[in-house]
């Protein structure tokens, strides 16, 4: 019989995603999520998955849950996101991505669950020292979003330790791309991240992208990142997961391509897929934004044995730009 995992977020970008690579592996999937930005139809349409809506911090909800369905592991995507909100919101981002994650922890603990994939992020790293990134590079959080991840980390570091919790932390790159068949897609709102706001003008639906920043020390002065398909991430949660199964021992893991792309390079490639001209703003940079970020994922290919399928960010954008012309047509 297959096994059932609980996926928090599912209604979310990379989380449907995840969802989806589940399936595919298997397992029996129960969505958690409180839609304050995922998309119902996707999980209940879509995915055809079993939707709870509701919210982590609501402890009666997850022992019920909990109690009524045999779950395995959790994978736990729900959080808030905004980098930029979270310096004028703080306690918005403690409350959902912290006290959230501890009552879920606590009800799975209670539920004597104790296998956990978390959606982290290399944010954690604040401006890189050594490129690519490796894992034990030194932190330097510089958001009370990233703040908020980190103290997630620390909890299970010391969760494994005090109450045999095993996890496997995923330490995200830029996520970018969508479903290679056309099923789900990236549809943030607010949008903040490139690509997709990059396509959103291709298809008139902005009038132009902004460049933060074009005075770096990079190869065009436009920041550098790490761009990683989406369907490759959810790939390394479907490994994450069969090794914790297995009897795996908690482990952090990067993931991103090790290849960086600059802001113009996203959007000279966008233009290519898209056949449409794009209108750029030039803006000053954004406080706290380092002029590379891109990651090494050496651990995660040897330990868990992933191997991104899609690390062309041609064929991320083709894969996105596919899914954003059926989501606005
Ligand atoms: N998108 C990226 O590039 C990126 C990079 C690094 C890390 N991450 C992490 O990956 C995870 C997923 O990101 P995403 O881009 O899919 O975001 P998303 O906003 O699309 O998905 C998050 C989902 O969680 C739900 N949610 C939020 N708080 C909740 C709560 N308390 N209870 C129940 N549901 C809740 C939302 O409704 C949404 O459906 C997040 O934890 C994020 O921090 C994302």
């Amino acid at each position: 019989m297959s096994q059932t995992i609980l996926v928090t977020g599912g209604a979310g970008y990379i989380g449907s995603h995840a969802v989806l690579a589940l399936q595919q592996a298997g397992y029996e999937v129960i969505v958690l999520d409180n839609l304050s930005y995922g998309h119902r139809e996707l999980v209940e349409q879509v995915l055809k998955v079993k939707l709870i809506v509701g919210d982590t911090s609501d402890r009666a909800l997850l022992d019920q849950l909990f109690a009524t369905h045999n779950i395995a592991a959790v994978m736990h995507f729900a959080a808030y996101i905004a980098v930029g909100e979270s310096v004028v919101e703080p306690a918005k981002y403690y409350r959902n991505n912290v006290i959230g994650t501890l009552t879920l922890l606590e009800a799975m603990l209670n539920a004597s669950i104790n296998k956990f994939i978390f959606s982290s992020t290399c944010a954690l790293y604040g401006e890189p020292k050594i490129v690519p990134i490796p894992e034990d590079h030194p932190f330097n959080p510089i958001s009370p979003y990233a703040t908020s991840k980190l103290m997630v980390e620390q909890m299970l570091s010391d969760f494994d330790v005090a109450y045999n919790l095993k996890s496997v932390r995923f330490r995200y790159f830029n996520a970018a791309g969508a479903d290679p068949n056309g099923l789900l897609g990236e549809d943030h709102s607010p949008e903040t991240h490139l690509i997709p706001l990059v396509l959103l003008t291709a298809l008139g639906k902005r009038d132009s992208v902004s460049i933060f920043g074009t005075d770096y020390s990079t190869k065009d002065g436009t920041c550098v990142r790490d761009y990683i398909h989406v369907a490759d991430l959810a790939q390394a949660h479907v490994l994450g997961l069969d090794y914790l199964l297995k009897g795996g021992e908690s482990q952090v893991f990067n993931l991103g391509n090790g290849n960086g792309f600059s802001v113009r390079e996203v959007i000279e490639t966008a233009k290519q897929v898209t056949g449409k001209e794009i209108k750029i703003v030039e803006s000053d940079r954004r406080p706290g934004d380092p002029p590379i970020l891109v990651g090494s994922s050496d651990k995660a290919r040897k330990i868990i044995g992933w191997n991104p399928k899609y690390p062309d960010v041609n064929e991320i954008i083709t894969h996105a730009w596919q899914w954003h012309q059926k989501r606005h047509q």
